[in-house]
């Protein structure tokens, strides 16, 4: 038995955000060009207020689970990959249980940011190949907007991303399966955590007592903007981030004896489109080979892979039986890819 992608599904808030709009409605003192030129995005997707990650999850879990032919209580295990949860804790994937009404259904959180979909889908495929599950929803999903400093100040950050979510339901291949190929036949997870800072939303330190810094004169605890906004060592990410990348695509076209030319898609995480531009062009592969949607939707971090899987699905590019990578690379630094055969 091999684990598979059943279905695909995806939710963007409708609140769609331009770069123009990042000038006219928050008065961020940038411009579409700067921002096309050195990321490709255009637009991003923010939520309301009052609309968590799990809620922005919610339509995508269900249209999953539907595209699967199933019921949501035909879920028996939730793997929920995020970097932004409601709280501290318990995480998204126990909200996201709850909303689903599934009691007593196992849901978990795995945070490993940008690469986090491919971590939370290496689980599933473990959980489904043991038998320890035979319906597993994974979930990557973001609510950005919250957390950026939408000010000149954070520009640098607070451009590159967007709130949304990303679901597709993981199942194991029957032994009557006419496609007898199908499936995840590979993946490869990487980690290095000496660039932890590199990229980074700390918060907190709890190597610190009390956790959040309490400031000696007012005796308030305060969270400093280093600590409350995402700090990005920017040119250090994009050069571990295409390196990481371009490796891992190679490593898996070794072990699984293929060229990357016989690469139907490889689906790239959405950071960056000059970084996937790069990755393409060290593979390769034509532009039709390597899609992006980060244009429409900026960097969605878990969610980036499956939005575009189930865009691309949805459109016809995706079709059963074709060669497919997934790639991803993120904070931490983290990555991972995998090989399948859709
Ligand atoms: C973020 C990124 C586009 C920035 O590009 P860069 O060429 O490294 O730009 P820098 O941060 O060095 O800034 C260059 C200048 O542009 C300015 N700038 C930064 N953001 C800006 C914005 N949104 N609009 C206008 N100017 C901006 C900076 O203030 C700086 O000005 P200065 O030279 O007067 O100080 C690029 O580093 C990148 O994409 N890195 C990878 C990020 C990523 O993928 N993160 C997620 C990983 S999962």
């Amino acid at each position: 038995m091999r684990a598979y992608i059943a279905s695909t599904g995806f939710h963007v808030p409708p609140n769609r955000v331009t770069n123009f709009d990042l000038v006219t409605r928050y008065g961020i003192d940038t411009t579409n060009e700067w921002i096309v030129q050195r990321t490709g995005i255009e637009a991003r997707h923010f939520s309301a207020d009052g609309e968590g990650t799990a809620d922005i999850a919610l339509p995508a879990a269900r249209d999953a689970i539907a595209r699967a032919g199933l019921e949501a209580g035909d879920i028996d295990l939730i793997v929920f990959a995020t970097l932004s949860p409601e709280h501290a804790f318990p995480g998204s994937g126990c909200v996201l249980q709850a909303l689903l009404g599934l009691p007593g259904v196992p849901a978990m959180d795995v945070r490993n940011q940008c690469s986090g979909f491919l971590y939370a889908l290496a689980s599933a495929k473990g959980f489904v190949e043991s038998g320890m599950a035979k319906n597993v929803l994974v979930v990557g999903g973001e609510k950005h907007s919250a957390a950026l400093d939408l000010t000149t100040a954070g520009r640098a950050v607070a451009c590159l991303f967007g709130d949304g979510a990303g679901a597709v339901v993981v199942r194991g291949t029957k032994d009557s399966e006419p496609n007898k190929d199908r499936g995840i036949h590979w993946m490869n997870l990487g980690a290095d955590g000496r660039y932890a800072d590199a990229l980074t939303q700390k918060v907190w330190d709890n190597r610190k007592s009390p956790f959040i810094w309490k400031d000696p004169e007012t005796g308030k605890n305060v969270v400093k903007p280093e600590m409350m906004w995402c700090q990005m060592d920017g040119k250090l990410v994009f050069k571990n981030a295409v390196e990481k990348m371009i490796l891992s695509v190679v490593g898996m076209c070794m072990e699984n004896k293929i060229e990357p030319s016989d690469l139907d898609l490889v689906v790239c995480h959405q950071a960056n489109m000059r970084i996937n531009e790069y990755v393409r062009d060290q593979l390769g592969l034509p532009p039709e080979k390597v899609p992006n949607n980060i244009q429409k939707y900026g960097n969605t971090t878990a969610a980036t892979i499956p939005i575009l899987l189930a865009e691309l699905e949805r459109d016809g590019r995706l079709k059963s039986g074709m060669k497919v990578a997934l790639v991803g690379f993120g904070s931490g630094f983290t990555w991972g890819s995998a090989y399948i055969i859709w």
